[in-house]
């Protein structure tokens, strides 16, 4: 089974990013074909300053390597690097009726937050089928927000199909129901656009303060507290088996237990659970030119099976001669 999925270099890469997609494609390499890819093109669409945004893409890709994504025994690649995919985009948006677009939530959202969006947000479902048709895609798995991207996506392609005859493979979503929702610093959902992240690799002193932040609510030690509406319950549990989490709620529903404690064991666990990672992340980084390398044989890889769909699209819609 074919598995792809892609990630937005828009910043560091926070928990949520490692429990709800990265630790998943992890375990996909394992017993699938596996094409994971830093999608920077997409997040141009946030992202202007052109430095900041090359940083943080060799950072995604060497956060992804260290943290056990294997390039050997998947494909692994920067989206801009295999330029097909750019072309595809073009030609699949001559196949996406423009109220298909318009009525995705993700775009309609910024609109009514007052950002005035430029036509690269408006065709990023686009840009997206493009990844996944590219590549013949069988599934997809993406969280809950992408769900509706990726009705667009099997849209298209049978769009294109209706029209030519097989030629995509059409995607299945994979939604990740049983992945709950990591909550941020503030209760929300954690997310870059919130400013409530707990990054994965931080210093340690960077990582107390955030922790230490964690909203609760204003219970004493002595009173009584309420498990299940507890940020700091709930970020707990994503360091702990079953019984251990079983003994923190009795703690909880007990009283005699300040959140501080929790917090202080909290800080701990992120920082052990990371800590053999964060080493091969320090490797890594000092030898960026070894991770460029591996990028460029992954967007070769890519591009063997990027470069066969092209020539079927190019012929079926005439821009060979
Ligand atoms: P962000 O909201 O920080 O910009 P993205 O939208 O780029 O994150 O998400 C990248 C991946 O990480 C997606 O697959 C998404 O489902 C997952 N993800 C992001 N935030 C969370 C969260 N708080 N809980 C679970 N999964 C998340
Ligand atoms: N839009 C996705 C996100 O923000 C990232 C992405 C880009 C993607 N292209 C993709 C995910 C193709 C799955 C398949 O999370």
């Amino acid at each position: 089974m074919r598995i792809l999925s892609g990630i937005q270099p828009s910043g560091a890469f926070h928990l949520g990013n490692y429990f709800g997609m990265m630790r998943k494609m992890i375990e996909y390499q394992e017993n699938h074909e596996l094409f994971c890819f830093i999608a920077n093109l997409h997040a141009m669409t946030t992202v202007s300053d052109g430095q900041y945004l090359a940083e943080q893409t060799l950072d995604a890709a060497t956060t992804f390597i260290a943290l056990g994504l294997d390039p050997e025994r998947c494909t692994f690649w920067v989206q801009s690097d295999v330029k097909e995919v750019s072309l595809l985009t073009w030609i699949l948006t001559n196949f996406t009726p423009l109220g298909l677009l318009e009525r995705c939530h993700s775009f309609k959202d910024k609109v009514a937050k007052g950002i005035s969006p430029h036509s690269g947000l408006f065709i990023y479902p686009v840009l997206m089928a493009a990844d996944i048709l590219l590549y013949q895609s069988e599934k997809v798995p993406v969280g809950k927000d992408q769900k509706q991207h990726l009705e667009v996506s099997r849209d298209i392609a049978l769009k294109f199909n209706n029209e030519y005859g097989q030629v995509f493979q059409i995607p299945e979503p994979e939604i990740n129901e049983d992945v709950a929702v990591v909550p941020g610093i503030d209760g929300q959902k954690m997310s870059k656009s919130y400013n409530n992240t707990i990054e994965i690799f931080t210093e340690k002193k960077q990582l107390k303060k955030k922790v230490m932040s964690i909203v609760t609510d204003s219970k004493t030690v002595e009173e009584p507290k309420d498990p299940d509406n507890c940020n700091l319950f709930a970020l707990y549990n994503l360091f702990h088996q079953q019984e251990e989490i079983d003994g923190l709620r009795k703690k909880y529903l007990a009283g005699g237990l300040g959140y501080g404690e929790v917090k202080k064991q909290l800080l701990e666990d992120i920082w052990e659970y990371f800590a053999p990672y964060r080493e091969k992340k320090k490797e890594l980084m000092e030898n960026k030119d070894k991770v460029r390398e591996i990028l460029k044989e992954g967007a070769e890889k890519a591009r063997t099976i990027a470069v066969e769909t092209m020539k079927q699209v190019s012929q079926k819609v005439g821009i060979t001669y």
